[in-house]
């Protein structure tokens, strides 16, 4: 039997940009609808990202990039109408640091120039889209070459070809593991309140005809303890520079579990999610979202009389916690020190 090619190109991208306009699939409706949503202003940019019509680390970071282009061809010359666009983009969601990365290279771009120039602004959007690309296929390589043949992987959130550039984070290391003959069962969380594993990691999945099963985030322990689990692999929203990681709530309670009955775990993340200014996990900003989510997940539409909930939607996992950090310049150990 002869081994698939890796895959190193996404077969779809839910970012395009063509004609000043930017598409996104909106991953609200997936799996039941494919909708595509077309948008030429920097409130529907910012309002996407915010609902998670666009959602993801890196893929967040190129939208906005893209909406940076907007901005440029409708102000003109207007440096500082375009630079409030760009912080009204910046605050459509806090904790990924790949969103203020990406307007940050936007920002050296016009310096540079000295001016505003939609052409080059939309020239450097498509080197962060590309560089994204390419830093998943490093990342595929880098992090597949440690999972012993037989392995089972547990991930959680979507981290493939929806959440970033190219072919993902997480998932592109897992496909191209499974690909390779390394990973033999894989199991994606379900991820509340959103399900972006039970919804987006399956569909992709799916799509490329790559067995695995879904599992509530409660069936974690019970999944380690059954030995079927050799590593947990996460993204990241923002990596501190002592290796704390942010990323999907739910997060650190895999890492404990993981350490606990002895699987290892692996965060992958392009250089644009570490972000070296960042001490430690203490001081990242973990967006809070509208409790209102809880119970829409549990189908119901109004909040039942008396109801309230918590919603941080990231957590921190500590560095001590984390076996490995796999980016686009291959793979880092602890002690973890990034520097900017
Ligand atoms: O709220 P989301 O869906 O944007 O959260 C996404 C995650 O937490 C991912 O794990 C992370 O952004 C990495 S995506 C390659």
């Amino acid at each position: 039997m002869s081994t698939p090619a890796p895959q190193t190109h996404p077969d779809f991208s839910p970012i395009r940009f063509e004609d000043g306009v930017l598409h996104l699939l909106d991953q609200r409706r997936l799996p039941a609808d494919e909708v595509w949503l077309e948008l030429d202003t920097v409130d529907q940019v910012t309002r996407a990202i915010t609902d998670l019509v666009v959602r993801g680390a890196p893929a967040i970071g190129i939208a906005a990039a893209f909406g940076a282009v907007i901005s440029a061809r409708r102000h003109g010359s207007d440096i500082s109408a375009w630079r409030q666009d760009l912080e009204r983009l910046d605050r459509s969601r806090p904790t990924a640091v790949n969103l203020a990365w990406a307007t940050a290279r936007m920002r050296r771009c016009a310096e540079t120039l000295g001016r505003l120039d939609a052409d080059a602004l939309e020239a450097e959007a498509r080197v962060i889209h590309a560089e994204d690309v390419a830093a998943n296929k490093a990342m595929a390589a880098a992090g597949s070459a440690l999972f012993e043949p037989g392995s089972g992987i547990l991930t959680h959130c979507n981290t493939g070809a929806l959440a970033t550039g190219g072919i993902g984070t997480a998932l592109g290391v897992i496909m191209a593991g499974y690909r390779a003959g390394r990973v033999e069962r894989i199991f994606a969380d379900e991820t509340r309140p959103w399900l972006q594993g039970s919804r987006l990691t399956a569909w992709e999945l799916a799509r490329q005809g790559i067995p695995f099963q879904v599992v509530v985030e409660g069936a974690a322990a019970a999944l380690m303890a059954s030995g079927r689990v050799q590593w947990v692999v996460t993204g990241a929203d923002r990596i501190a520079a002592n290796g704390d990681v942010a990323n999907k709530i739910g997060t650190c309670s895999l890492a404990i579990i993981a350490r606990h009955y002895g699987a290892r775990f692996m965060v992958v993340a392009p250089a644009s999610t570490v972000d070296p200014h960042m001490a430690s996990g203490e001081g990242i900003v973990i967006e809070q979202r509208d409790p209102a989510e809880i119970w829409r997940a549990a189908g119901l539409e109004l909040q039942p009389d008396g109801f309230d909930a918590w919603n941080p939607v990231f957590d921190v996992t500590p560095a001590a916690l984390v076996n490995c950090i796999v980016t686009e310049h291959g793979v880092h150990q602890p002690p973890y020190r990034f520097a900017g």
